[in-house]
């Protein structure tokens, strides 16, 4: 299967800096890259995006169709500004925004309603691999419980511990695969037996993303810090292209 690589930028970058990043940006060809800018980004960098074959997606959204929910912006809006995809269940957003499971899973429903493919992120404080391994479960129970085999086609599960994001410390090869294959393992028992691309992230870098890529059960990254520079995306994308 061909490996991801996808950026979430968080709250960085303006118009000018985006627009910078994508002209210093020189693709190896036949890799789907994913970027998530800052969603007022999207309409900006749509076109010039577009141009070199990247994928933009949403870092968050509502679970709401429509309405009174100042501040928040719908699936439908993310599409027309140019989401290709939006990641859903961040840390950042379970732990610094009080989003519990029942909200994401709000969240993935509104997602597929709309038809717009997700990364849910799973993975909590636990340093121990048993214990992330139920902690993963019980977020993917919840989160994908009203979904069919069908709903999740084109979607992905990225597992982040949230110790490692943003810290520089990466889970060990063999927790990530412990974890990633108990992923695979749930959502195959919830889908019958659908197969869906599992990613790493936290603390993912140019050196680092080599060790990770080559994690039996390993789909891709997802890569928050070392995306904003240029010279250490397009080292990860080179990486990426070597294992797919
Ligand atoms: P990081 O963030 O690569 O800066 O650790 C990853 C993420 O939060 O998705």
């Amino acid at each position: 299967m061909e490996k991801q690589i996808i950026a979430n930028w968080k709250m960085n970058k303006n118009a000018l800096e985006a627009d910078s990043f994508l002209s210093n940006l020189s693709l190896t060809p036949g890799i789907d890259v994913k970027i998530a800018p800052p969603s007022v980004l999207l309409p900006t960098m749509r076109d010039h995006a577009e141009r070199l074959g990247i994928t933009l997606g949403a870092q968050n959204m509502s679970e709401h169709v429509k309405g009174s929910y100042t501040g928040e912006i719908s699936a439908l809006m993310l599409k027309d500004a140019g989401a290709k995809f939006v990641i859903l269940g961040h840390s950042e957003r379970r732990n610094l925004y009080h989003e519990n499971n029942d909200v994401i899973a709000k969240k993935v429903e509104c997602a597929v309603v709309e038809g717009l493919p997700f990364i849910l992120c799973v993975g909590g404080k636990e340093r121990d691999t048993q214990e992330s391994r139920k902690v993963v479960k019980h977020q993917l129970q919840t989160a994908l419980a009203s979904l069919t085999a069908r709903n999740m086609r084109g979607s992905m599960i990225a597992y982040e511990p949230v110790w490692a994001i943003g810290s520089g410390k990466i889970a060990k090869p063999e927790e990530i695969e412990a974890v990633a294959c108990a992923i695979q393992e749930e959502v195959q028992h919830l889908f019958d037996g659908e197969e869906i691309p599992i990613l790493y992230g936290g603390s993912v870098n140019e050196e680092n993303i080599e060790e990770i890529l080559t994690v039996d059960g390993i789909g891709g990254t997802l890569v928050g810090g070392a995306s904003l520079d240029v010279q250490k995306f397009m080292q990860m994308i080179k990486t990426t292209g070597e294992y797919s």
